[in-house]
């Protein structure tokens, strides 16, 4: 799906360093590089960072960072997001398979016909979608801003919201907006077992459920907060609870255990019995992967210059409407 150069990585796996850690530290100074990792990436990773966020956070500091290289630890929309944005930087993902259900589910042919049947509906997609469907929208939003950005909008405007189709419903009863919504959703978040956390509510009667807004409505109807993963972390802070039931893909858990070992988070089980509550596209870029991209600076990220500055309009639209 993704076209670039053969990956060095999968070629060159015994040129690996003793000590990856401190490598990684060298190659970042050397290439004036930072590393920018979501909370969804395994931990070593996120150890390795010089920032971690959520897709709102990390926009901005692609948007704000001096580096002349940008590493991105994420998934593929993340990494070109940063590039929309800095045109002028390398930008590189260490598997450059690592895409995004979400975003699959719109392809944009197919939505390129859904909006000119309604050419009179505002455009508002969510940031987990192509660099193409970023091109026909009018404004992007994340997980984090999404209520705030449809509350702007003229209460008179009909609005397109892609492509999940959960943020979507969230949207529309936070906001009481009538959304047209791409029917789009994410294999991590729609497969949380309900009957699980209810489960889990019985086991652990004490404990707080936490969840993010791309889980379907019976899920979400068991939460006492939903938010973006940089807000369920703040949440789980300032909560007086000591235990929560995390209904996000787990990675976060690394960073919630760290700022609050003395809390307890359990993570929200899938239908089946596997590790299907780990996001298969995240958890495709590793430790020595990242090493070696740097080392051989690619996958890079490359999209055609039209496709860029027609998917940054309503990225910066985004970012000013969300300062
Ligand atoms: P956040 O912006 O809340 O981190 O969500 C990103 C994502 O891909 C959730 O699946
Ligand atoms: Fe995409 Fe879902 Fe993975 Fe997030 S968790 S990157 S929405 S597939």
């Amino acid at each position: 799906m993704f076209t670039t150069a053969r990956s060095p990585q999968t070629t060159r796996v015994s040129d690996l360093p003793e000590d990856l850690f401190e490598a990684i530290a060298t190659l970042k100074r050397d290439l004036n590089a930072v590393v920018l990792a979501h909370y969804y990436q395994d931990p070593d990773i996120q150890d390795i960072a010089d920032y971690i966020g959520d897709s709102l956070g990390l926009s901005r500091q692609a948007a704000d960072t001096n580096a002349d290289v940008i590493v991105f630890a994420g998934v593929h929309f993340m990494a070109e997001t940063a590039k929309i944005l800095n045109p002028d930087k390398l930008v590189i993902l260490p598997d450059l398979a690592a895409g995004c259900s979400l975003a699959d589910s719109c392809p944009p042919e197919a939505f390129a016909q859904f909006k000119a049947a309604h050419p009179d509906h505002l455009v508002v997609s969510y940031i987990n979608c192509t660099a193409a469907i970023k091109a026909m929208s009018d404004i992007i939003c994340t997980s984090s801003n999404a209520v705030d950005i449809v509350n702007q909008i003229p209460k008179d405007r009909p609005i397109i919201f892609a492509p999940d189709r959960n943020l979507g419903r969230y949207v529309m009863e936070q906001t009481g907006r009538d959304l047209l919504l791409w029917d789009g959703s994410c294999i991590v978040h729609e497969n949380f077992s309900e009957k699980k956390i209810v489960q889990l509510r019985v086991e652990h009667p004490e404990a707080e459920v936490i969840a993010h807004p791309e889980c379907e409505p019976p899920v979400l109807r068991h939460a006492d907060y939903i938010g973006s993963t940089t807000a369920l972390l703040k949440y789980a802070k300032q909560s007086a609870k000591d235990s929560f039931v995390v209904a996000t893909e787990p990675g976060i858990i690394h960073q919630m255990q760290k700022a609050m070992p003395q809390k307890e988070f359990i993570a929200a089980p899938p239908t089946g019995n596997c590790a299907c509550n780990e996001c298969p596209h995240m958890r495709l870029n590793t430790l020595e992967k990242l090493y070696l991209s740097m080392k051989y600076r690619q996958p890079e990220i490359t999209m055609p210059e039209e496709v860029r500055q027609a998917a940054l309009k309503p990225i910066q639209r985004m970012l000013e409407m969300s300062r």
